[in-house]
């Protein structure tokens, strides 16, 4: 029996009331250290970070948190909690440290429960000053104050640095579309073209509550027409979150767009966000251009160049503008030069385009009107550009991962008169538009009797209007650093690897894994044994062949870069990129899962980067965030929306999880887990199954609705846990709608073993399917019902509810279905009558099977296990285990290449996963096999 308080918390966590009332008896602390992920940054800009606790230790209200680092020194820190347990106590929590010049090794942040009476803990000795008025919102990190106006098309005021200097203003969104396209260059001046240029409009600015440590300031609005004309309607949606750390002069902006245009007719030519630089008093010669090449390279150039002239101003002048300091005074130069500077051209505007991700150029011109200078380019500019002078100061804008969103821009303009600008885009006006039209034209596929029948040799599941990219949507993570007088190139260096590559402070395997936060059907690499280690070196080769063929494949692009392919054509050595339903993976069977739960037993730097990538896409341009199928993904296909299997599978919650807690509660991601929240209420207008229905049921908006409990469910259930655990505004009702449904699941005569339910939209409960209204009991198993998350989401459940509080029989019902999918024809037609009929996916499945094994302790069930893992299906021990170098010289590929054409990713996400789960449930035995 839990400890009265404890029992007193859990019961009005479950009344919904708040948690403050209730005094924790146990007066304990702990602690949790933090490390960068990879090596030690050179600086630190400030950082957020998720740290999870074990259930029923820290109650929020009880709780105060301090960090210290590793000499021991305290440094302030701000907290607050992401999600908690169902007690109410603390799951995770996010924190902010500041900026600091020292970089420590590891953070130590320590719990300590503290008396109701002790007020909250806000020792801000550098803190964040933040003032708000009905126009704007102002924030002063104590090295720069920046303003966020509240209305109109200017998104960053202005930008001042601790002396004064405002060394950026009037940031604004600019966006450029065109309503048609050449279909060839042949036919310019015979089409019509209309072009719009847009701007950013204000609809809405907010302010977060804590702010000592770390601000967020978020704006929302949309872009209109920039000459205020209704000659096109205001569109692409935009949030902008830009985060602000105390005694840092950077401001980091995460930028998300949805794109809700017409795919025929608005074909985006530019996004970008432009600021201003003040330039007003500073000598041409005084002015600096920096843009970032390779490797830490820089184009370095002053505005009006006294260097490789005729005549020379002296060694002491060159020098200091090529380091960017201010020319010593003109009185003091070579009188041949000082009398001659009017001859000397300056130079306004610069340009970099990365057009492709193998190589940039750049160009430069005195002026508009006069041409274009080109300049040597290079391969992949790593996205930063700054603007300024020795005396003015200036700013540097930056695009994290510049070259792998191609097409992408930086331009520099008007550096010569009293104001420059600096144009970042994250689609560069100088590449071909946007073309999200349909990639065929249906190719006369009438019904679906047609579109089946294509489904069988293209494997693509086509139907006319469903190949729309209305509703999807991208974030990038966009950088501005500010500076009193031009930087050294050393400088910008360093923060062009920052921008790159932001440094991440997060907890160990060990730690995560004791708290039981993330679930408990994972556990750190197993070496105990020849065979464990057999197949930890083959999660590592399928792991590093992924992040190798992203390379290899040019797997980048504004919208493609973070997913990965479906399944690979040995006869052309290329992935099946142009064949239906092979092509974009759009996380089919759950290659989230498996990436995230490697890097939680690992806690390798290049899987976490790996996996957060696909974060940022499969979340994103794989779902739809508006209209009617918001909260719906897209299946696998040739472009990332145009499959008609729209499906709660690859919006599926859960693949954003990890990701979540780990980043301290990454904002815009729990915008996308809160968007999920009405996912349900797809399934009253778009059924899943509409092309193979047989019992005629068809949806109606709000009325009862069917679902499959495996695809449909697990990821519904995943939401509403999540939701739950974050305690959003919703979260009574998603608490409702997950224990009602488990109920009903529970209640099926046949549990999970139905196959599907019908789930009322207001009473929020979930009956027998259309076939079998008076639950006699039907047997309908997919091998893809288990493969979507369901075993990962329902085995946090487990946990979460404990034995005593788990809703009657749901426990049972699913150990059944962990026991049966796998258990043979003849158990299962003993058991429920009929049997499951010809499955696949057996090895993935081996991990339903290691799951009973272990609930039941039966080490019969454990064994079986492991052979289902060796010898089903899958990626068996004799496949080839290695990767394939093929060369390009009279082959029918591009370049040299590595292969692994025995595997497709379904193989590699349901392997992985089957492996961390069977290492997990039943590794003990896998050394006496
Ligand atoms: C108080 O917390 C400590 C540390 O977690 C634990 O060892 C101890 O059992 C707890 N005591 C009670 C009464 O819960
Ligand atoms: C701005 O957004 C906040 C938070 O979403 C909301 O509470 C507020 O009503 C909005 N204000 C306006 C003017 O739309
Ligand atoms: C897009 O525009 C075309 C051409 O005006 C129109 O025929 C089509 O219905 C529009 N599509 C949508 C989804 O509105
Ligand atoms: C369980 O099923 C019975 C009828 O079969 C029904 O009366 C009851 O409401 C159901 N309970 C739940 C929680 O769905
Ligand atoms: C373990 O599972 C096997 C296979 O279902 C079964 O035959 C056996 O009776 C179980 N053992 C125990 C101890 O329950
Ligand atoms: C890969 O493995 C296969 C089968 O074991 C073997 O025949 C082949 O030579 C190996 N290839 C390389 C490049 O190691």
């Amino acid at each position: 029996m839990a400890p009265l308080a404890v029992r007193l918390v859990r019961i009005l966590a479950l009344l919904g009331e708040t948690v403050n009332a209730v005094h924790i008896t146990n007066s304990s602390s702990s602690s949790a250290t933090v490390h960068w992920l990879g090596t030690k940054p050179e600086v630190n800009l400030g950082a957020t970070f998720g740290l999870p606790w074990p259930r029923g230790k820290f109650f929020p209200e009880y709780t105060a948190f301090s960090a210290s680092d590793s000499r021991g020194q305290n440094l302030d820190l701000q907290s607050w909690a992401t999600g908690y347990w169902p007690d109410g106590s603390l799951k995770w929590t996010g924190h902010a440290i500041p900026a600091s010049h020292a970089v420590s090794e590891a953070y130590t942040i320590k719990a300590t429960s503290r008396p109701s009476s002790s007020s909250r803990s806000r020792n801000s000795s550098s803190g964040i000053i933040v003032s708000e008025t009905p126009q704007q919102v102002k924030v002063n990190t104590g090295q720069i104050s920046v303003s966020f106006p509240k209305s109109g098309d200017i998104v960053i005021g202005g930008i001042e640095t601790a002396a004064g200097k405002t060394v950026g203003k009037n940031g604004r969104l600019v966006l450029q579309s065109q309503d048609a396209v050449f279909d060839s260059p042949d036919v310019r001046g015979e089409t019509p073209v209309s072009y719009f240029n847009f701007q950013s409009r204000i609809s809405n600015v907010t302010v977060s509550d804590l702010t000592s440590v770390r601000t967020l300031v978020t704006v929302r609005g949309t872009h209109s027409p920039a000459d205020g004309s209704a000659s096109h309607s205001d569109w692409l949606p935009f949030v902008l979150r830009f985060y602000l750390y105390a005694n840092s002069s950077a401001i980091k902006l995460v930028h998300s767009l949805v794109f809700d245009g017409n795919a025929t007719t608005d074909f985006v030519t530019g996004i970008g966000v432009r600021l201003d630089i003040p330039l007003e008093g500073e000598e041409q010669y005084n002015r600096h251009v920096r843009i970032a090449g390779v490797n830490g390279g820089l184009l370095n150039e002053a505005v009006q160049g006294i260097t490789g002239l005729r005549r020379d101003p002296g060694s002491a002048v060159r020098t200091a503008q090529v380091e960017g300091k201010e020319l010593p005074d003109i009185s003091t130069w070579d009188t041949r030069v000082s009398s001659r500077t009017q001859w000397i051209p300056t130079w306004a505007d610069y340009g970099l385009s990365q057009l492709s991700p193998d190589g940039f150029t750049l160009r430069k011109r005195t002026k508009a009107g006069q041409s274009w200078l080109n300049i040597p380019g290079g391969t992949r500019a790593e996205g930063l550009a700054y603007l300024g002078g020795a005396t003015v100061g200036g700013l540097a804008v930056g695009l994290r991962d510049f070259w792998k969103r191609y097409p992408t821009g930086l331009d520099i303009s008007n550096a010569s008169s009293n104001t420059g600008t600096i144009t970042l885009w994250l689609y560069s006006p100088l590449a071909q538009p946007l073309d999200l039209r349909p990639y065929h034209n249906g190719l006369g596929e009438d019904g679906y009797a047609d579109q089946l029948d294509a489904l069988e040799i293209t494997y693509e599941d086509y139907e006319p209007g469903f190949d729309t990219p209305y509703g999807i949507a991208r974030t990038s993570e966009i950088s501005f650093y500010a500076f009193d007088k031009t930087p050294s190139r050393e400088t910008l260096s360093l923060l062009t690897g920052y921008l790159n590559n932001p440094p991440v402070l997060v907890t160990s395997p060990e730690h995560i894994k004791e708290s039981g936060a993330l679930g408990t059907y994972w556990d750190l690499p197993d070496n105990s044994s020849e065979a464990a280690r057999t197949i930890e070196s083959h999660l590592d080769l399928l792991a590093k062949f992924y992040q190798g063929q992203v390379e290899q494949r040019r797997w980048y692009g504004f919208l493609d870069y973070g997913d990965f392919m479906h399944t690979y054509d040995a006869d052309r050595h290329t992935w099946r990129y142009d064949v239906g339903g092979y092509a974009w993976d759009n996380s089919e069977l759950s290659p989230d899962l498996f990436f995230w739960l490697y890097f939680l037993r690992t806690g390798r730097e290049d899987v976490y980067r790996f996996a957060e990538a696909m974060t940022r896409h499969t979340g994103e341009v794989d779902v739809y965030h508006i209209g009617d199928w918001k909260g719906l993904g897209t299946r696998h296909g040739v472009q990332h929306w145009s499959d008609s299997a729209k499906q709660a599978r690859i919006s599926q919650p859960q693949y954003r999880k990890y990701f979540y807690y780990l980043s301290g509660g990454d904002e815009r991601v729990g915008e996308l887990l809160e968007e999920l929240l009405d996912t349900d209420k797809t399934y009253g207008v778009l059924d899943p199954n509409r092309k193979v229905r047989t019992d005629g049921w068809t949806p109606t908006p709000g009325s009862t609705v069917a679902m499959g409990l495996g695809t449909d469910w697990s990821a519904l259930a995943a939401g509403w846990l999540i939701d739950w655990e974050r305690r959003t505004p919703r979260w009574h009702e998603s608490r409702t709608k997950l224990t009602n449904t488990m109920s009903g699941i529970a209640n099926l005569t046949n549990g999970f073993v139905t196959g599907s339910g019908l789930y009322n939209l207001s009473s929020w409960t979930l009956g027998p399917p259309p076939a079998d209204p008076t639950n006699r009991g039907t047997v309908s198993v997919s091998h893809l019902s288990a493969v979507f998350g369901l075993v990962e989401v329902v085995s946090e459940l487990i946990d979460w509810f404990g034995d005593s509080d788990l809703p009657p029989g749901f426990k049972d019902a699913w150990l059944d279905y962990c026991y049966y999918f796998n258990a043979g024809k003849a158990e299962q037609k003993a058991r429920y009558g009929v049997d499951f009929g010809n499955l696949n996916l057996y090895q993935g499945h081996s991990r339903l099977t290691a799951y009973v094994g272990r609930a039941r302790r039966n080490e019969t069930l454990q064994r079986r296990a492991w052979s289902e893992f060796y010898g089903t299906d899958g990626l068996k021990p004799s496949a080839p285990w290695n990767v394939t170098r093929v060369s390009g010289k009279g082959q029918v590929l591009l370049g040299e290449v590595d292969e692994a054409s025995w595997f497709a990713t379904n193989d590699v996400a349901q392997y992985g996963l089957a492996a961390v789960e069977d290492l997990a449930f039943v590794g003990g035995l896998l050394g006496s096999l």
